[in-house]
């Protein structure tokens, strides 16, 4: 049994790499928006495994407590959630192309092309992960499991059933559980079939709010450098726009309002501009 000062010492770079990683895969996403690019990633989460679970895996895998480091590789989970079935190899790929630099991809498991009996669809990567804390370097092992929406919805309720029923899950229950498996898969599958309209839809809002985000900012700097005519102009221009469907009008109102502004040096007056 461990002392509760190991178990803190034993987490400790656990959750230092929880929250790096979920830094690194949000600003993937972020930086695809920012340049108008679609993102494969929609969402991202992370969660260092609770003591009681370390315990019971330990028990259930035969796993000794001076081995777990080694052994248990989902200490420090990440989930990465996908639009659609392609996105995820997406991905996967992404990962590959980082490995060797700040982490190391260790092993995958394709629970898509071979799901599990239960129904479960995943695809899960294991990386070698290193972290600077305070009492040193540790290199640590975690799980990275990417899967669509659906399979999300069908994991976090499978996995609850489970925690209620053990190993005793009712037969007709995992009966239903394996029909709904094949739902979302065939819903995964009906949005793939869309997936290229869909993401257009998405790409040009995001166009969009990125452009009106721009001229709402210049606009707003034009009227803090004293150009109150040139910004209420403008700002009639957009409000004759502004629900207009047409991205091009705002590209266009866009390249004016950067004409109007005055062309200062990068670092005028000490500022970054
Ligand atoms: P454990 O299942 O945790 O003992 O890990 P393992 O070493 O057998 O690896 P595996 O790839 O089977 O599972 C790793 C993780 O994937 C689990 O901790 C779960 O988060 C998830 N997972 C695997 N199988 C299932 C399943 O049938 N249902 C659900 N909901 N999740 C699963
Ligand atoms: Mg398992």
């Amino acid at each position: 049994m461990k002392v509760i000062q190991e178990w803190k010492t034993l987490l400790i770079p656990y959750e230092q790499a929880v929250e790096e990683l979920k830094v690194k895969f949000k600003a993937l996403r972020n930086q695809y928006r920012e340049m108008n690019e679609y993102s494969p990633i929609e969402f991202v989460t992370g969660r260092v495994k609770k003591i009681s679970s370390i315990i019971e895996k330990a028990e259930r895998r035969k796993i000794p407590m001076d081995l777990i480091e080694e052994q248990m590789e989902d200490i420090a989970g990440i989930r990465v959630m996908c639009q659609f079935i392609n996105d995820i190899y997406a991905v996967v790929e992404l990962m590959h192309e980082r490995s060797g630099k700040d982490f190391t991809v260790l092993y995958e498991k394709d629970y898509i092309r071979y799901p599990k009996e239960s129904g479960y669809k995943s695809y899960h990567i294991i990386i070698r992960y290193p972290v600077q804390t305070a009492f040193g370097p540790k290199e640590i092992l975690a799980e990275i499991q990417i899967r669509t929406l659906a399979m999300n919805f069908w994991a976090t309720i499978e996995h609850s059933l489970n925690y209620k029923y053990k190993s005793h899950m009712p037969e007709e229950i995992s009966e239903r559980l394996k029909t709904s498996a094949l739902a979302a898969t065939q819903l995964d599958l009906e949005m793939t079939e869309i997936s290229k309209e869909v993401i257009t839809a998405q790409v040009l809002f995001e166009e969009k709010s990125n452009t009106i985000r721009n001229i709402t900012d210049n606009i707003q700097v034009l009227f803090s450098q004293g150009k109150q005519k040139e910004a209420l102009d403008f700002q009639k221009r957009f409000d004759k726009i502004k629900n207009s469907d047409n991205l091009f009008e705002f590209e266009l109102l866009l390249a004016d309002i950067k004409n109007a502004l005055p062309k200062y040096s990068l670092f005028e007056k000490g500022r970054l501009l």
